[in-house]
């Protein structure tokens, strides 16, 4: 059976650590192997990408296969072509669908009337990928994981519900300090909680930084959100990786963010350029991250 990656939720916990454990082996070794030999994937983008579009493209390269890239005015979908029909059409053309877009039923239906694999390279609901890369490189920088602290500072987006469902498979205790109103998703949330993860929700970024291991932040405006810009930056004042806020992690705690970054917004420079600050490992590893994923998804067809 095809395997699709929209979530985090599509793969077990034990898969999740083999994901990572593979990730790292691929970034040790750099070795090619080609298990995409033959094989075409389509990636549809309605949003921009640096990191996402680029390390795909690589990753399906690296690994023998190749791609198209369908920019959000080069299909159809487009000027209103049903995604179901597209998502029948391209499955006999290609292998695979790697899609960015504004919604997560988007890429469901996608999904459900294709019959090659389709992979989430963000949603409004979630960014998996970056969450496994993020994974990686807590692993590489932490080595055991069930016993960290995960500190979320900002906006309850779809990094931070992926981040939340990783932290509940991984029993790493996390907690998301978001202003009122802009908090994850509840049925994420609820879907932790069945899972035994251990989330607290809090107003305050304090309670978030205090003896963290890894503390994370994203943009206070994601794409899409552009117009609610100046609200937003009323709301997330305050909610901002600093120095000050670093002081109340652990030593030797690690400053993740997936990029793009705001500085002086959500993080500030001296944290982001600081020694704390692993950013540019997160981002390589969105590289080793998704030719795991890859490898997994295509060794098993
Ligand atoms: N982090 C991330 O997904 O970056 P891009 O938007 O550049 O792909
Ligand atoms: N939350 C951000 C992530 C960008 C990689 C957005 O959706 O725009």
């Amino acid at each position: 059976m095809k395997m699709n990656f929209l979530s985090v939720r599509d793969v077990t916990a034990e898969e999740f650590a083999e994901l990572i454990k593979e990730a790292l082996k691929i970034k040790k070794s750099r070795k090619r192997e080609r298990v995409l030999s033959d094989k075409i994937l389509a990636l549809i983008f309605e949003k921009p990408s640096t990191r996402t579009r680029t390390s795909f493209e690589v990753a399906i390269k690296e690994l023998g296969g190749d791609c198209i890239y369908l920019g959000l005015s080069e299909t159809q979908m487009a000027r209103g072509e049903p995604i179901k029909d597209t998502a029948r059409v391209l499955s006999r053309y290609i292998h695979g669908i790697v899609m960015r877009t504004d919604s997560h039923e988007k890429l469901v239906e996608m999904a459900r009337y294709s019959s090659v694999p389709v992979i989430n390279a963000l949603s409004d609901l979630e960014h998996p990928c970056q969450v496994l890369a993020d994974f990686v490189t807590i692993k590489e920088f932490k080595g055991e994981l069930e016993t960290l602290k995960y500190g979320w500072i900002g906006d309850g987006n779809n990094v931070c519900n992926s981040t939340i469902l990783a932290c509940a498979m991984m029993k790493i205790e996390l907690t998301v300090a978001c202003p009122e109103g802009f908090e994850p998703d509840r049925s994420i949330l609820r879907y932790a909680e069945k899972i035994g993860g251990k989330v607290k929700i809090t107003h305050d970024p304090k309670i978030a930084a205090k003896d963290a291991d890894v503390l994370a932040t994203d943009v206070w405006v994601s794409m899409g959100s552009e117009h609610e810009r100046a609200m937003r930056l009323v709301s997330f004042e305050g909610f901002q990786i600093n120095s000050e806020i670093l002081e109340l992690a652990k030593e030797d705690v690690i400053v993740l963010h997936c990029l793009p970054a705001h500085r002086g917004e959500e993080i500030t420079e001296d944290v982001i350029e600081g020694e704390h600050s692993v950013v540019f490992e997160q981002a390589e590893n969105r590289l080793h991250a998704q030719k795991a994923l890859l490898k997994k998804i295509y060794s098993r067809e």
